[in-house]
């Protein structure tokens, strides 16, 4: 059988991810910003937050419907997995730790609807898994991961310099747990063991354009929603501005 090594698919799945992550940063309003740490916004980094925390539960559900799916006929992937799953439950918290210095408590949290692209991701999850098994969730934890690795801890930095340490504390823990933990290099090996020739790479990859598609959805509806809907407001309140400043001067 044709066989691919670890690094080929790590390089492979890295070079296709940045490509269209680069697309995203072309179309979708502050992304290129907030993920080089040039600008960061309250509203927007405060949101971001939010719906991470709410999509960590969502896949911890998604991972254990996966492991429920493959516990008994791929048992290294399933391993790889569950040890993943472990490392990472609770990690949610460490999030929402933050979230409190911003005032968003964890009631608030429980009470706010997941953003509709959160809802699709985690809905097309699902669907992938029932046809396809193991490698939609395990190219999305890997995403993730490398996702993380590569942008996160810049992202967190700039929040840091604008909003203060307290305000970044656990989030900086967390990054470092999860570099300690090699959860990108644990992943890598995970995809290695289902990605065995070039037509499995060729699913992977194709998995990846579908997933940061659903990431572009989510910025766009995360600036839409902060930075875009207060620009909206305050170009609302102009002209009723000009209209008190009109009806003074008769
Ligand atoms: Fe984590």
């Amino acid at each position: 059988m044709e066989t691919i090594g670890q690094q080929y698919i790590y390089d492979q799945c890295g070079d296709h991810a940045l490509q269209e992550i680069e697309k995203m940063f072309d179309s979708v309003p502050f992304t290129k910003d907030f993920h080089s740490g040039n600008l960061t916004n309250r509203e927007y980094y405060q949101r971001h937050l939010l719906e991470a925390v709410i999509r960590i539960g969502f896949n911890n559900d998604v991972d254990t419907y996966c492991l429920h799916k493959i516990i008994s006929s791929h048992t290294s992937v399933a391993r790889k997995l569950l040890d993943y799953l472990k490392e990472e439950y609770g990690h949610d918290s460490m999030i929402a730790k933050d979230l409190e210095k911003f005032g968003i408590s964890e009631a608030d949290i429980l009470n706010t609807e997941p953003l509709f692209s959160t809802k699709l991701l985690i809905a097309f999850m699902y669907y992938e898994i029932d046809k396809e098994g193991a490698l939609p969730t395990v190219i999305w934890n890997w995403f993730v991961e490398w996702y993380s690795h590569r942008y996160n801890m810049t992202i967190t930095l700039k929040a840091e310099e604008e909003f203060g340490i307290n305000k970044v504390r656990n989030s900086l823990s967390h990054l470092k747990i999860d570099d300690e933990l090699t959860h990108e290099d644990d992943m890598t090996s995970a995809l290695a063991l289902l990605i065995q020739n070039k037509n499995d790479l060729k699913k992977a990859k194709s998995y990846l354009t579908n997933y940061i598609q659903l990431i572009g959805m989510y910025f766009q509806e995360l600036y839409d929603s902060t930075i875009g809907a207060s620009k909206q407001t305050s170009s609302a309140t102009v002209p009723y501005l000009e209209d008190c400043l009109q009806s003074s001067n008769k």
